[in-house]
């Protein structure tokens, strides 16, 4: 991403990014074989686990990893440690047996999250699909 693109997506972030728990709810909502793959969560109702501590925490942990990698974002300078932290990413999640088409859907729940909670014009969607498109390609090679 340029420094503008970088900043769009961050503009937008930054109005959702205070909704951990809700985020997770959605992406669960839209995707329970997502929360199938959380040991804590699966075959629960998820009105049962929202409320939960460690809800709120895996919600955190989330919102709060894509919050330093858009830190990062829009400075070729830090590309190596964007890199670096979405190889561990990848690693852990593909040691978890997450699957492409589960990160596909983690995208689409996320990103219908924040086009409807953000200002989200033209210019911010292409930044944002940008970003998703980077970051993917690096998780997509490990899998
Ligand atoms: C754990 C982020 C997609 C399932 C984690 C952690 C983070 C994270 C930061 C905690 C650190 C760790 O243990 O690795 C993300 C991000 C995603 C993503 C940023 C998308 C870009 C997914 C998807 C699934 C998934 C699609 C399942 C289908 C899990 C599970 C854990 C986990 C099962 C472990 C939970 C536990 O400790 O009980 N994720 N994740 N993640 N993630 Fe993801």
């Amino acid at each position: 991403l340029d420094a503008d693109q970088a900043a769009l997506v961050r503009g937008a972030w930054d109005k959702v990014k205070h909704s951990e728990v809700e985020i997770l709810a959605a992406v669960f909502t839209a995707y329970p074989d997502i929360q199938a793959k959380f040991p804590k969560f699966a075959g629960k109702d998820l009105a049962s686990v929202k409320g939960s501590a460690d809800f709120a925490l895996h919600a955190t942990r989330i919102v709060s990893f894509i919050s330093e990698v858009l830190a990062l974002a829009g400075n070729s300078a830090t590309a190596p440690a964007i890199e670096t932290l979405v190889t561990e990413l990848a690693n852990n999640h593909k040691n978890r047996g997450v699957t492409k088409d589960q990160f596909t859907e983690f995208r689409t729940a996320l990103t219908k999250y924040v086009s409807s909670n953000a200002s989200w014009g033209d210019n911010v969607a292409a930044a944002w699909n940008q970003a998703f498109d980077n970051v993917y390609a690096i998780i997509f090679a490990k899998l």
